[in-house]
């Protein structure tokens, strides 16, 4: 399929953007609302420029202007998720009726604006209470996580026809606990491997719990699957890239599918072997089916051998070609590669959504008062025709969500680089379509490509 080939997508196909809720709300603690992880990681100095989600898009007030952009830009469904801290801001069993009543709102503005709501539950804004009883190394936050997966799926039952219980766990993990980078900041790899457990456990506890309170709707996750290559053939530099791989991909997807961990990953991180941590009847909770698979895709690495990374002796480099203004290789192609990556390492036929592509850069408003992000159009051509070959591979994939309908307060990069289809002029809180939102609306349109 090259990119001068028209092509169509099935008719009942959805195009949608996805959004989260700290990066764009703001208002953290207004209505009752508590803090998070995040709050306290930027207010302690580890964000880019110790930016914060404290005011982001200002979409908390917003919020019906931009439905009714979205709207008018053609979007048929808005992945958003719930700020756990509105609800239960102690973290706690204190319920926060301010809170639900904020996204009661929301949902309606949704349905008066033709959006289909698909919801995240955890999109990382971890109660602080939570956060200082152990976060993610605790246990016990997973079950809280479903007592609160349970509340408001039953607040909002049969509103929401798509329930998405954690958003990219490998990032909370291994960029929280193993890199440092995200919140809470910490390095240690093995901890990783506790905050994986305790997320993937977090998903297999909470899936039940949204089917008792909200029988009609389709429960999901969302994992960022990683395009994984050895720099050389040499034995080491394969060994390196299997590792990175079965710490991206495997820790996630053969719990949920076969119930167990990679035996291969097990000498890097003892915890999955630890009867404290995985405890019986876990892998058998957490490969509870589910009704359909999220994917994002953004990363595409070549591996190579380095005695010098501690632990599992792999070093990740950006692949050789155009690299994003923070440094990533751009490889649209790759989201084929893992959109077939759970038919073809786990035999997986659910239906998968594209919850999140997108492109990053620093775009600005020309004195004509256009963004013309042509690069991150020609990007989305790109994806979207290697999504079209997965599905032409027997892929059932039935909608696509851009990263991201505003600019917004990024984990890595703060407010300093854009991902955006609509840029947002931070200091008057002004909406600018980009030239992407147009070519999108248009897409969206046509239900394909031209
Ligand atoms: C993903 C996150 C999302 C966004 C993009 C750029 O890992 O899920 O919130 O920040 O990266």
């Amino acid at each position: 399929m090259s990119s001068d080939t028209a092509v169509t997508f099935p008719e009942s196909f959805i195009w949608g953007a996805a959004t989260a809720a700290y990066q764009i709300e703001g208002s953290r603690t207004v209505d009752g609302g508590g803090l998070c992880l995040w709050d306290e990681f930027a207010a302690q100095g580890g964000t880019l420029n110790g930016d914060s989600g404290a005011i982001a898009a200002d979409h908390y007030n917003r919020y019906p202007q931009d439905h009714a952009l979205a709207q008018e830009l053609g979007l048929q469904s808005l992945r958003m998720s719930i700020s756990w801290p509105r609800i239960f801001p102690e973290g706690n069993s204190t319920l926060n009726q301010a809170g639900f009543d904020h996204y009661d709102r929301v949902l309606d503005s949704l349905a008066e604006c033709g959006l289909t709501p698909m919801i995240t539950l955890y999109h990382w804004d971890l109660p602080l209470k939570l956060q200082h009883a152990g976060g993610w190394l605790n246990r016990e936050t997973a079950y809280r996580f479903a007592e609160y997966a349970e509340a408001v799926t039953r607040r909002f039952a049969d509103r929401v026809p798509y329930w998405i219980t954690t958003n990219e766990p490998w990032s909370c993990a291994f960029l929280g606990y193993a890199r440092g980078l995200h919140a809470p900041g910490v390095r240690d790899y093995n901890a990783a491997g506790i905050v994986t457990h305790n997320l993937n456990l977090a998903h297999g506890l909470a899936v039940p719990a949204i089917r008792a309170s909200d029988s009609s709707a389709a429960v999901g996750v969302v994992h960022c699957l990683q395009v994984i290559e050895p720099f050389s053939d040499s034995p080491l530099d394969v060994q390196a890239a299997r590792t990175v791989s079965g710490e991206a991909n495997g820790l996630y997807l053969e719990p949920m599918f076969k119930g167990s961990y990679p035996q291969h990953m097990l000498p890097y991180l003892p915890c999955l072997e630890d009867p404290k941590v995985v405890r019986e009847g876990d892998l058998e909770c957490i490969s509870t089916p589910i009704d359909f698979l999220g994917l994002n895709y953004y990363v595409h690495e070549v591996v190579r051998f380095d005695r010098t990374i501690p632990v599992i002796g792999a070093c990740r480099m950006a692949p050789l070609g155009p690299l994003t203004t923070i440094g990533s290789g751009l490889r649209p192609d790759g989201l084929e590669t893992i959109l077939l990556m759970p038919l073809q390492d786990y035999g997986c036929r659910l239906p998968i959504y594209v919850t999140e592509v997108g492109y990053l850069f620093n775009d600005y408003v020309n004195p004509d008062g256009r963004v013309n992000d042509t690069a991150r159009v020609k990007y989305y051509d790109e994806a979207f025709r290697a999504a079209a070959r997965a599905m032409a591979k027997g892929v059932d994939l039935r909608g696509i969500y851009v990263w991201t309908l505003l600019d917004d307060f990024e984990w890595d990069s703060g407010y300093s680089s854009r991902y955006g289809i609509v840029f947002v002029e931070y200091g008057t809180q002004k909406r600018v379509p980009k030239d992407s939102a147009y070519w999108y609306r248009d897409v969206i349109r046509r239900n394909g490509l031209a």
